[in-house]
């Protein structure tokens, strides 16, 4: 099959892509490398250096044909989105409109897209299955969220199908451990260099943490399957931030203690996902374990910190 991915520079765009390429599919990379690395995208993938507002992506849809687009280009951090929701819209949604325009254009046969559990905003109940109302906390999440409602529109209107696949916390290799998100790369990058971190409010906090080798197969199984679905991705697991730091501390063999900083505006207190849905669609559950997720994240950002040599 011939998969598009925008984003693929990105942290899970390119795991997808990689995922795409084992099961031996054909895949082209779109990516402005605004947050993405070129070093991130497998050497057997197209690379195509372009924003998606960029007027060349037809020339990319008429050559190279693609069957399945696979969504992940977005600007990704929550409180950007806060002091710039104008610009979080366009880098979300009206690039999103952008590429689907696309996709109509060239007879694209379904859309993955990578949307977020943020949608739900604070839960009122645990674990939070698909219907559970939607209350975006941020413009990020609006954002998110308004695509859905564009792809519900672009399937009943011109028969493009989709999967939403709802992502909890993604973690693994290649997350940016500079940017304001990505608990895990932030925390294991300072430990790793002999550093405290700061846990933003008391910690008690909680969140789903998804390996992205566990999301970037449920994108692989959404080629086929979950026709107009809206999945929830993630492990059903509860962790709370300070666990997270001590399990973190203890794989980097840490004894930096944690900073406490003011609570972050926009995020949610508590999180666990209920993904039945995702299992009886897609027959696909989450299978890497928290603490061995984290021991494959460490060593990956251990043996960047060495270096090459
Ligand atoms: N990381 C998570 O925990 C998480 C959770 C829920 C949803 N998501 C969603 O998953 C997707 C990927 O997130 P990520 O964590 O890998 O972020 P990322 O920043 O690593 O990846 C985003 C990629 O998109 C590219 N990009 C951004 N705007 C672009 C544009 N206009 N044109 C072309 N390329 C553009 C960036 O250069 C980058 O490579 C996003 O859509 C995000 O909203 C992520």
């Amino acid at each position: 099959m011939r998969i598009l991915i925008s984003g693929g520079a990105g942290f899970i765009g390119s795991h997808v892509a990689d995922a795409c390429l084992e099961a031996g599919h054909r895949v082209a990379v779109v990516d402005s490398l605004r947050t993405g690395r070129r070093e991130n995208i497998p050497a057997a993938a197209a690379f195509h250096s372009l924003d998606l507002f960029s007027p060349e992506l037809a020339e990319v849809f008429r050559t190279f044909r693609p069957e399945v687009v696979c969504h992940h280009a977005a600007q990704v951090q929550v409180g950007y989105s806060l002091e710039h929701p104008e610009e979080d819209a366009t880098q979300n949604l009206l690039s999103s409109v952008r590429l689907l325009e696309h996709c109509r254009a060239a007879g694209v046969r379904k859309v993955l897209y990578a949307s977020t559990v943020g949608v739900y905003g604070e839960p009122q109940t645990l674990p939070v299955a698909e219907d559970h109302p939607v209350d975006p906390l941020s413009p990020y999440a609006a954002s998110k969220h308004a695509v859905e409602h564009y792809l519900r529109l672009y399937r009943v209107n011109w028969g493009l199908d989709y999967t939403v696949l709802r992502y909890a916390n993604v973690y693994g290799p290649r997350q940016d451990p500079h940017g304001e998100a990505g608990v895990v790369a932030i925390f294991t990058r300072r430990l790793l260099a002999g550093e405290s971190a700061v846990i933003h409010g008391a910690g008690e906090q909680t969140r789903d943490f998804v390996h992205v080798e566990d999301v970037a197969r449920a994108n692989l199984l959404s080629l086929e399957r979950g026709s107009a679905a809206v999945l929830n991705v993630g492990t059903g697991v509860e962790t709370s931030v300070t666990r997270l730091y001590a399990l973190l501390a203890e794989l980097t063999g840490s004894a930096a203690a944690a900073l406490h900083g003011p609570a972050k505006a926009g995020e949610i207190f508590r999180i666990r996902l209920d993904c039945r849905h995702a299992e009886k669609s897609l027959g696909w559950r989450a299978t890497v374990p928290l603490a061995e997720g984290l021991r494959r994240t460490v060593e990956f950002f251990r043996r960047q910190a060495d270096g090459p040599g």
